[in-house]
């Protein structure tokens, strides 16, 4: 029997977890050598495969595939690249159908969010078109956890329980001085429209009044005057106020407080830093000292505290996604199911790509309390199985995880370059 090769991208911004995805689809490939073929890894994403710089994984030790489950970043590195439609972009699909033609690659598995599934599924379109189809799996991820159909997103649950740990934390650090130095603390999320990230730090209360005591999210327009009123009554409650603010958050006019005026490939604006301008807003108007904290990567790369259902099932997605091609699927994307609440229960289920694409799934508001600064008790019903559980990584005498470094072999090059 002719064995196809298969290829695997990572896409878009990494998480602590999309290694562990990497990990899965790789281990289980290797235990299916007689149906399938060398894995190979775009360098880069997919900007890797239009230049025919592809990673020969079948030349990594099992250790360090293994090691991959708990290490962060994106091993064989990401990009954000879009393609346009077949018509705009079809010197693009041709070179990546030339590239697989070339490197006999039969399977395609794209890892990322909405975007990518896009790119994914008109791949397996455009394949199909020339003659030359090839499987196209979506593997989901994407810290944003906006991803329609699935349950929730690799790389979400761990990003959450950093973000519940840090404001917890911090939380306990600003209440130690309050009644002589800072009083307002304001911690920034990423998520981009979506408050998924901001809506986790509310699992750091364990009763009324735990921080946070203030949740912006990008779904719910700011009220400056209802946030001083808030952020006030804490001060006066509590002696001091936690905040946690979405970099989506946007004014009454629908603009996003910061907004950098950059624009990623995809026309998605760069965010980031509205924790200085809230904080400034709060300490002009009310006058307490403040300190403020923008988690930014750190947020997308603390593998040291990730969650275990995150690792679990950033893991199962991979293995999945192999299954699914031993299966003879195409266009598709393994997903996580929720079959019940508590006890919290999980299975893999499967979604079409074009029903995953381009959209985003905000937070519903019956998630978001009355008043808009905080989370539900059915919020917190769905977010706290997803940080439940720790998967410490190995670490050294030196007193540091022991992360893998991959060798990141080159396939030899047969075709002529390409400009992406
Ligand atoms: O991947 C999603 C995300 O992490 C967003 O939450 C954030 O706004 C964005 O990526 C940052 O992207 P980049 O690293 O490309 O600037």
């Amino acid at each position: 029997m002719h064995k196809k090769n298969l290829l695997y991208a990572q896409s878009g911004g990494v998480t602590p977890v999309i290694n562990a995805t990497a990990c899965g689809l790789i281990e289980t490939a290797r235990q299916n050598k007689a149906a399938l073929g060398r894995v190979f890894a775009g360098k880069d994403g997919i900007i890797g495969i239009l230049k025919e710089e592809l990673i020969d994984t079948s030349k990594e030790r099992k250790a360090d595939i293994a090691a991959l489950r708990h290490t962060p970043g994106g091993a064989f590195g990401s990009c954000r690249f879009k393609l346009g439609s077949a018509d705009e972009s079809k010197a693009h699909y041709a070179r990546l159908i030339d590239v697989f033609k070339a490197h006999d690659i039969g399977y395609f598995f794209y890892n990322g969010g909405g975007d990518s599934a896009d790119t994914a599924n008109k791949v397996s379109q455009f394949g199909a078109r020339l003659g030359f189809p090839v499987q196209c799996i979506g593997v989901p991820k994407t810290i944003d956890n906006d991803l329609p159909i699935t349950d929730n997103c690799p790389g979400f649950g761990s990003v959450a329980k950093y973000v519940a740990v840090s404001i917890m934390e911090a939380s306990l650090d600003v209440v130690s001085m309050a009644s002589s130095s800072t009083r307002v603390f304001v911690l920034e999320v990423m998520g981009r429209h979506a408050g998924w990230i901001a809506a986790a730090g509310g699992l750091a209360q364990s009763k009324k009044g735990d921080p946070p005591h203030v949740i912006l999210f990008p779904e719910i327009l700011l009220d400056e005057k209802a946030l001083l009123k808030k952020v006030d009554q804490a001060v006066k409650k509590h002696g001091y106020c936690s905040v946690v603010v979405s970099e989506g958050v946007r004014d009454q006019q629908g603009r996003f407080l910061a907004d950098s005026g950059r624009r990623d490939a995809f026309g998605h604006a760069q965010l980031g830093g509205v924790a200085p301008v809230i904080a400034n807003m709060i300490s002009q108007s009310l006058g307490y000292k403040n300190h403020w904290a923008v988690s930014d990567y750190l947020q997308r790369s603390a593998r040291h505290v990730a969650s275990k259902t995150d690792v679990d099932q950033a893991y199962a997605m991979g293995k999945a996604a192999i299954q699914l091609a031993l299966k003879g699927r195409t266009g598709v994307m393994p997903v996580v199911v929720r079959t019940a609440d508590q006890p919290y229960r999980w299975k893999v289920g499967e979604a079409p790509l074009d029903k995953v694409a381009n959209q985003e799934k905000m937070m519903p508001r019956r998630f978001i309390s009355a008043d808009g600064f905080g989370i539900t008790a059915a919020a917190r019903r769905y977010l706290e199985p997803l940080i439940r559980g720790e998967d410490y990584p190995p670490y050294d005498r030196r007193g540091l995880p022991k992360y893998v470094r991959l060798k990141n072999q080159l396939l030899a090059k047969k075709l002529p370059p390409f400009k992406p």
